[in-house]
């Protein structure tokens, strides 16, 4: 979560983390939870990598109410030395690679509402907790998780972070994985979202491309609907590697030459897994 505020809230500490204030949360708000999750995992086994179902496991999310973060993090230290801290909103870059970098995950504190089931535009604690801490369990991507950090400290240094904030969104937010000659889900913002979960893995319209780090930072993508293109990774490890082998000082320098792609641009030297129709995103724009 990335905002362009200075200084923190009031409340806030000086690296912008609030307390969880666990008790706060209501019983109704504990119940939505409960149906958010109930949802997903009646949906997300056999569409989700296997990593993120043995994170869920692991962690113990499937028990019910709101997790408490200082319970969460006895288990996610355990395994990999992440931890979740609380934001009250959107955090400034820096302050968002800081925390990754020392391998400390932001996450909302507040639950959508019911009427926002289905979409909200802030990430709230079901995207960021469900969403994303069942992957930081595994060993591969929370090492993925802190490079990134790392690297989007670098990125600031050569302005080319809205490049790089590329590789998170096709990625951490909206990646698919291929296993075997199946496809399965990784990405938060899909696996926290019942729609998304459906459309990223099995709707024919929208493109299935293989990972290309630098082709990914070319394009664009949407904010506000599902995504046009998914880029799909062959591992963690793989994914990994590319992230801590490569330099991206070339490629970023690369980048400044290159025009930027439209989110629905499929190039002859792509590795198309499925060519989308594109009939959900033309039924969805003014004619
Ligand atoms: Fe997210």
């Amino acid at each position: 979560m990335v905002g362009s505020l200075s200084s923190p809230p009031p409340g806030a500490a000086p690296d912008w983390t609030v307390p969880q204030d666990w008790p706060r949360y209501t019983a109704e708000e504990h119940a939505l939870w409960d149906d958010l999750f109930a949802r997903q995992a009646a949906l997300l086994p056999g569409r989700v990598a296997p990593a993120f179902l043995a994170g869920l496991d692991m962690l113990r999310l499937s028990r019910p109410g709101i997790p408490d973060f200082s319970e969460l993090n006895e288990r996610l230290f355990a395994a990999t030395r992440w931890t979740v801290v609380a934001v009250p909103g959107l955090v400034p870059d820096a302050v968002f690679f800081e925390h990754l970098a020392n391998r400390r995950f932001v996450a909302g504190r507040f639950l959508r509402t019911r009427a926002q089931i289905d979409y909200l535009e802030e990430p709230d604690i079901f995207h960021d907790v469900f969403g994303h801490v069942p992957l930081l369990a595994d060993p591969v991507f929370a090492d993925y998780m802190q490079a990134y950090g790392e690297g989007g400290l670098r990125s600031m240094r050569f302005g080319a972070l809205h490049k790089l904030a590329r590789l998170y969104w096709y990625t951490v937010e909206f990646g698919l994985l291929r296993d075997g000659g199946d496809l399965k889900l990784y990405g938060a913002g899909i696996v926290s979202s019942r729609t998304e979960s459906l459309f990223a893995r099995d709707d024919p319209s929208p493109n299935r491309l293989g990972f290309d780090l630098l082709r990914l930072m070319r394009t664009n993508y949407r904010i506000d609907d599902f995504q046009e293109t998914y880029f799909v990774i062959d591992s963690f490890e793989d994914l990994l590697r590319q992230t801590i082998e490569t330099d991206f000082e070339p490629l970023y320098a690369a980048l400044e030459t290159l025009d930027d792609l439209a989110p629905a641009d499929v190039l002859a030297e792509d590795l198309v897994l499925h060519r989308g129709d594109q009939s959900y995103a033309r039924g969805r724009r003014p004619a």
